[in-house]
């Protein structure tokens, strides 16, 4: 398993681009099932995760080619005959109970293992089934996985969530692409990457209204055609290298960064003293002499402050000067780097969901332990500000969701390396 090698001190400058999202890929990945015609990606990240929808998708009779060096999928469902979803692949990842609205679409039917992923919570499945079955799918758990029939067709509805889960919504607006008559869904998740996906859908010939808003309408049509659709920005990549030069000093641009992305994450960096700037070419963040300010944050669905950066943002407040509060309303359990920060001689108190902040002048360098995708990046950025060495193992829930995050680092001047064990 490899481990990466961060030596503290020393600003970062220069640039950074920004490739497209993860999260947004994995829900237009499962979108090739819609249609007998190809569906081509372009922007798409090179990460394993994607590599595992990829693998998840040709298990189900999806042709998926990798061009331009992975960075365009081309994917055709023509002959996609299979409606199981196996747990050996939906174990790796919880995106993969994207294809269950797809395929229940496709054939009337699904078989989808639960899913895994990160290990933050528990993370259940009750509001896609919810939805589904008021499309009118008959749904039921045996043996760890989700059995759906529609023996009738799908059939548009009215749904009102109980709480907007980005994955629900996507699957619920990829089923009522092709179900009879007209959707209408309430309190949708309003993510950029629902609009991203509902962009690649309209070009696919869905009829759908609203996405990014509370209320998505989507009306049944007949059949979706190929398209092509560049994936939008990652923000969470984005927001995380932002914090790269707030957190060791500096000024980088990240190419290809929209502020309208993370509108609350942005305000955030503003409170605690770093300057963000929009350019040409993306965003700019600097961060010039004296310690930031201590900030509250607390999670919430789009636009409020993303999850995904909470364990980053932490990374970042354990120097601040004073005492931050964060919040954690989406996921319980995600404060697991807490401890490894610590390790780190950050001061930090967990009680549930809260954690207290309150800042040291500096972290010294620790060997620390990646237990999640998001947390393995905070530590990385927690050993570009500390002294001496930090040591990340089990990187490869980096590799999940961060390319070549070592070079990108490495090319604004952080001393990072990856070691082979
Ligand atoms: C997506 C993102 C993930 C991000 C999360 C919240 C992808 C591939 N992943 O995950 O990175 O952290 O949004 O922004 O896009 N819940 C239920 N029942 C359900 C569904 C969800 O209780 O049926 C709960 C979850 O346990 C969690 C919360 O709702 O506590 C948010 O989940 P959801 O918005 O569905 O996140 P994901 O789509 O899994």
């Amino acid at each position: 398993m490899d481990k990466i090698i961060v030596t503290g001190g020393g600003a970062l400058n220069g640039q950074i681009p920004i490739a497209g999202a993860k999260n947004a890929c994995l829900a237009l990945m499962p979108a090739s099932l819609l249609s007998d015609e190809p569906l081509t990606l372009t922007n798409v990240p090179r990460l394993s995760d994607i590599a595992t929808m990829g693998a998840l998708l040709r298990s189900l009779g999806v042709e998926v080619a990798g061009l331009a060096d992975g960075r365009v999928l081309a994917m055709s469902g023509q002959g996609a005959e299979n409606h199981v979803a196996e747990y050996d692949i939906v174990r790796k990842m919880r995106a993969s109970n994207l294809v269950l609205g797809p395929l229940l679409a496709r054939h009337g039917r699904a078989v989808v293992s639960l899913p895994g992923g990160c290990a933050i919570g528990a993370r259940p499945m009750d509001i896609h089934v919810f939805g589904l079955e008021k499309l009118g799918a008959e749904i039921e758990l045996r043996e760890g996985y989700l059995h759906a029939g529609a023996p009738n067709g799908l059939k548009g509805a009215e749904i009102a969530l109980a709480f907007p889960s980005v994955g629900a919504t996507e699957n619920i607006v990829m089923a009522a692409t092709l179900a009879r008559g007209t959707t209408v869904l309430k309190n949708a998740a309003r993510e950029p990457e629902i609009c991203d996906l509902a962009a690649c859908l309209r070009a696919m010939g869905a009829q759908i209204e609203g996405a990014g808003s509370d209320t998505i309408v989507i009306k049944g049509v007949e059949r979706l055609h190929g398209a092509t659709h560049p994936v939008l920005p990652d923000r969470i990549e984005l927001g995380t290298y932002m914090l790269a030069p707030a957190i060791a000093g500096g000024d980088v641009e990240l190419l290809g960064g929209r502020a309208d992305l993370l509108p609350t994450f942005c305000e955030k960096l503003a409170e605690a003293g770093i300057t963000v700037e929009e350019t040409e070419a993306g965003l700019r963040v600097a961060r010039r002499n004296g310690r930031i300010r201590a900030v509250d944050v607390r999670t919430e669905v789009f636009p409020g402050f993303p999850t995904d950066l909470q364990a980053q943002m932490m990374a970042l407040l354990c120097t601040a000067d004073g005492e931050s509060v964060l919040e954690e309303t989406i996921f319980e359990n995600r404060f697991m780097h807490a401890p490894e920060l610590m390790r780190m001689g950050a001061d930090i108190e967990v009680q549930g969901g809260t954690a207290r902040v309150r800042g040291v002048r500096r972290l010294k360098g620790a060997p620390v332990m990646a237990t999640d995708l998001r947390a393995s990046v905070s530590l990385i950025l927690a050993g570009l500000a500390a002294e001496g060495e930090t040591v990340v193992s089990r990187v490869y829930h980096l590799d999940r969701g961060y390319e070549h995050v070592e070079q990108k680092l490495g090319g604004v001047g952080a001393r990072i390396e990856r070691v082979k064990e």
